[in-house]
């Protein structure tokens, strides 16, 4: 897995928590490196497993909402280190759709050794199912992203986990408009 999503994930822990949070984590992991990641170097996705695992521990939280939290403030950084793979994009929708023939593309035209993971998007009128398959078992991470960018754009959407989608290694996402609650 490339660095950046293991550098980024210390990131997060240090601001969502603190930097003790963070070094107790990476300690508690026992990986080599003390947790120094280069956005460019290849490492076993196990890290970042090992990394959420400890964080699971240290905060008594379960592991997939930390994954999901963090997919979400990734959703931001990814903006912030790839911003001209978000020009011309307006809605949540549209974003979405091109991943994985546009955005995930650049990523590896960026890292040739990077494998990211299949986002398939189905529009279908103002519904869309955006379904995540990997060898890596990362589905709360991508519902994470996927609510980060809905928010980012500020479309009144809502997101739904298909319960019956297998997970970690897969998950179907229903993205639509909330159901109102006729009154009156
Ligand atoms: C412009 C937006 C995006 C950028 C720049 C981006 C970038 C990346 C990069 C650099 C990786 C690491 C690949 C590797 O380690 O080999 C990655 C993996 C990943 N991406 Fe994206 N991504 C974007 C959008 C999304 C969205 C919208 C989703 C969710 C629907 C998503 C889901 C994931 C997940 C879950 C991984 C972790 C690896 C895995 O599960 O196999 N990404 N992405």
């Amino acid at each position: 897995m490339k660095g950046v999503i293991i550098a980024e994930l210390v990131r997060w822990i240090e601001e969502a928590f603190s930097p003790a949070v963070a070094d107790a984590v990476i300690v508690r992991s026992g990986l080599p490196g003390n947790g120094v990641y280069t956005t460019v170097g290849n490492y076993p996705h196990t890290d970042a497993l090992a990394m959420m695992g400890a964080l699971a521990d240290i905060s008594r939280q379960p592991i997939a909402v930390l994954a999901d939290s963090y997919g979400y403030w990734l959703a931001s950084r990814f903006m912030e280190l790839y911003p001209e793979m978000f020009e011309g994009y307006t809605d949540a929708v549209t974003f979405l759709r091109d991943v994985d023939g546009q955005h995930h593309r650049e990523v590896t035209k960026l890292y040739p050794d990077a494998r990211t993971p299949s986002i398939v998007v189905v529009i279908d009128g103002e519904e869309l199912t955006v379904s995540y398959g990997s060898h890596r078992p990362l589905a709360d991470v991508a519902h994470g992203l996927v609510r980060g960018y809905i928010d980012y754009y500020g479309d009144d959407l809502e997101v739904i986990r298909d319960p019956g989608s297998p997970g970690p290694h897969a998950a179907r996402f229903l993205v639509r408009k909330p159901a109102r609650v006729l009154s009156g």
